[in-house]
This record gives C-alpha cells, sequence and structure tokens, in this order.
C-alpha cells in the first residue's frame, strides 16, 4: 500500500481545471480503480464511464499522462512509484463532465457507412471463404469501440479535418467490408471523396494506441488507399473493373 497523488480533469462544456487527490493504492489497482476509489471517499460527484473493467468494452477511455488509454487495462505498476499520474477526458471529443466525452460524432461516422451486402448464394446454396479472407476480416472486427485512435489521430484533434475524414476506426470497418468476398458493395468512390482517405498521411500513431492490436494502418487504411490508387490512376485495371466490375477482381487482391 502506498500514497499516491492523481491530478484529475474536472468540469464540464464551459471548462474545467485539474484537482489533486491523494489516495491510497495497493498492488493489483488499474487506474480505473483509483479513480473508483477517489470516487467514492473524496468525489462522489465525479463522473466516469466505465462498464466491463475487462477492456472489452470500450467505455473508459480517458488520456492518462497525456497518451490515450483505457483506464481498466492501465496497472498502476507500470508507472513510476512516485510518478504522478494525471487523468483527463478525450481531447478530441466535447466534454460532457469530468472523464465522460460526448463521442457521438462516431456514431454518425458509423451511419454514413453502406452496409454489408451479401452475394449470391453460390449453386449448392453455400456461402465460402477462403480461410486467409476470414482472417483478415477478423483482425477488424476486434474494435471494440473505444475510439482511442480516433482521438489521437491529428486530422480529427484539428476539428476542421473532421468533416472530410471518417477516421482510422471507420477506416478499418470500411477495410473489414471492403476486403469481404462475400460482401457485393462497392465503397471505393467513397471512401476516396467522402470518408477522406487522402487527408490520412500513414503516421501510424492509431495503430500504437490500439488496444486491440489491429494493424489499423498497415493492414487496413493501406490496402485502402491502394484500392484508390487502382481505381482511380490505373488505366488498365480501370478498363478491367469497368468491363469485369472492380469488387470481384479485389476479392482475390492480396493487398
Ligand atoms: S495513420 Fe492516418 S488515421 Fe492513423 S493517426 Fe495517422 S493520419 Fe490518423
Ligand atoms: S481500432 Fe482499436 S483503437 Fe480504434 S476504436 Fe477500435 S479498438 Fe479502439
Ligand atoms: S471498462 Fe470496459 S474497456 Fe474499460
Amino acid at each position: 500500500m502506498a500514497e499516491r497523488t492523481f491530478r484529475i480533469w474536472r468540469g464540464n462544456s464551459e471548462g474545467g481545471q485539474f484537482e489533486t487527490f491523494q489516495t491510497q493504492v495497493e498492488e493489483g489497482m488499474v487506474v480505473l480503480d483509483v479513480i473508483h476509489r477517489i470516487q467514492a471517499t473524496q468525489a462522489q460527484d465525479m463522473a466516469v464511464r466505465w462498464n466491463c473493467k475487462a477492456g472489452k468494452c470500450g467505455s473508459c477511455s480517458v488520456e492518462i499522462n497525456g497518451k490515450p488509454k483505457l483506464a481498466c487495462m492501465s496497472r498502476m505498476n507500470s508507472y513510476g512509484p512516485d510518478e504522478e499520474i494525471t487523468v483527463q477526458p478525450l481531447k478530441s471529443f466535447p466534454v460532457v463532465k469530468d472523464l465522460v466525452t460526448d463521442v457521438s460524432w462516431n456514431y454518425e461516422q458509423n451511419k454514413r457507412i453502406k452496409p454489408f451486402r451479401p452475394r449470391p448464394r453460390e449453386a449448392d446454396g453455400n456461402h465460402r471463404m477462403y480461410q486467409q479472407d476470414v482472417d483478415r476480416v477478423q483482425e477488424f472486427r476486434k474494435c471494440i469501440e473505444c475510439f482511442l485512435c480516433q482521438d489521437v489521430c491529428h486530422v480529427l484533434r484539428d476539428r476542421a479535418g473532421r468533416d472530410r475524414f471518417v477516421g482510422p476506426r471507420f477506416m478499418i470497418r470500411l477495410a473489414s467490408l471492403e476486403m469481404n468476398p462475400l460482401d457485393a458493395a462497392d465503397r471505393i468512390p467513397e471512401i476516396r471523396d467522402e470518408y477522406g482517405s487522402g487527408m490520412c498521411n500513414i503516421t501510424r500513431c492509431c495503430t500504437e494506441v490500439c488496444p486491440e492490436g489491429i494493424g489499423i494502418t498497415d493492414n487496413g487504411i493501406i490496402p485502402l488507399k491502394e484500392r484508390v490508387v487502382d481505381r482511380y490512376y490505373d488505366p488498365i485495371l480501370w478498363l478491367w473493373d469497368k468491363l469485369f466490375g472492380g469488387k470481384k477482381r479485389r476479392a482475390g487482391a492480396g493487398t
């Protein structure tokens, strides 16, 4: 047991400031445990969002010592024994109260994406996928919608970029649809024109903060950018797509 210093941001959409709390920390605690202890003993009106405490619901996203993190997966022993811990709400989204932000902008982006449209079944009535296609899509489906990647993306931090880029979380949702050979919809024009693939400059900051270890940039965004280039800047493939349909070719592509 040791006494530790926490600086926690308190406030609302009008503004706020950090408040300092001293509290006892025991072995095995995560940052969310400490926040709950402070809430129970010193600041009953402190707002913090959480749900599973198991790194699976994506609710407890905050910035800890300036880095986007899940509070329930941030072990106290990963910080120095005397290190002051600063906890603040995600910077890219409007504050509701204390550590809780309004992430509804993300749900609006999700609604803009053309949903899965199944291909017709094969002659024997089945759908078939190669295992490598299943694995590729499964990686993207691990997303817990914590929006840490959205928080760190500099295009979204610059609020002006929001009108032009859906952000890394939705680029991998698009990738999970576009790379699914059972899906018949074509989203490449929207990926370029409406979802803003060109805004991403592949800094990989999003990949670094993803708690699910999804290869957001290398496995999702870069292959989507390549598909945009194939479609719009490769004249032979453009002609092929016109004649035979682009999705079919892309389903077998190894991007
Ligand atoms: S790689 Fe692209 S999506 Fe990811 S943080 Fe950088 S600009 Fe944003
Ligand atoms: S891609 Fe990773 S960081 Fe982004 S919302 Fe999903 S789980 Fe969170
Ligand atoms: S409480 Fe569910 S991810 Fe942290």
